[in-house]
């Protein structure tokens, strides 16, 4: 099986979990380990939103959207449109429903399919990939299609490959059966030259690395 349709089935079959980290209401026990293991979810979500404000009349693509909770905050930030693509079927699934509970689903263009073939030949003022490098094999590609597609900022995480959750979190993805890539800084950097990307800010934040690009 193909690193993407391993990928793919771990998060299909992930979703609700995954999604739950967003959630203020649960027990002692799921705080405890989404606040030290996954913290950064959160974390880097809130970055986003601050980096890429003014979010008003915007056009943004959320590439591996997930449960869409991305998109749906950039609509209500006023943002003119949203369009999100993840090739998980569950995760648009949520992405969808949480649209729809959220009133933001007329500007929330959400597409169950992969990046870059589900987007093919669009451009948006802004693009997002928060949690995806995590489980791209060719990052470069990747950026490069994110970057022609892109007219103004591209924010993106990387996370680390020197952080002492690692070894736990290798092992936990090793028996799920889900490929896992980690970077280091360097490794980061040269992937953004390959890629074309030569305008950056750099940010260390938790277990990522952050990159706001400016193109
Ligand atoms: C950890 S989730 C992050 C979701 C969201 N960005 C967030 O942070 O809430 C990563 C998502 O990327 C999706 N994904 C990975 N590679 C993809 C590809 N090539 N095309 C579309 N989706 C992809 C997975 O299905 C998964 O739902």
């Amino acid at each position: 099986m193909s690193v993407d349709q391993r990928v793919r089935d771990h998060f299909h079959a992930d979703a609700q979990r995954f999604d739950a980290i967003y959630e203020d209401e649960k027990g002692a026990f799921t705080r405890w380990v989404d606040t030290v293991w996954r913290g950064v979810v959160r974390r880097r979500f809130e970055l986003t939103l601050e980096r890429l404000a003014p979010i008003a009349n915007k056009t943004i693509l959320d590439v591996g959207c997930g449960s869409g909770r991305y998109c749906i905050a950039y609509a209500e930030r006023g943002a003119a449109r949203v369009v999100g693509v993840d090739f998980a079927a569950a995760m648009i699934e949520l992405a969808d429903r949480h649209a729809r509970n959220t009133g933001v689903a007329p500007r929330c263009d959400f597409r169950a399919g992969a990046f870059p073939e589900a987007v093919a030949g669009e451009s948006f003022d802004a693009s997002t990939a928060m949690g995806f490098f995590d489980y791209v094999a060719d990052p470069a590609t990747i950026i490069s299609r994110m970057r022609e597609m892109t007219r103004s900022t591209m924010i993106m995480s990387f996370p680390k490959s020197r952080e002492w959750r690692v070894p736990v979190r290798r092992m936990r993805f090793l028996l799920s059966g889900c490929p896992l890539f980690l970077y280091s800084e360097k490794r980061v950097k040269n992937i953004l030259s390959e890629a074309g990307v030569t305008r950056y800010d750099w940010i260390s934040l938790d277990r990522d690395f952050i990159v706001v690009a400016h193109l």
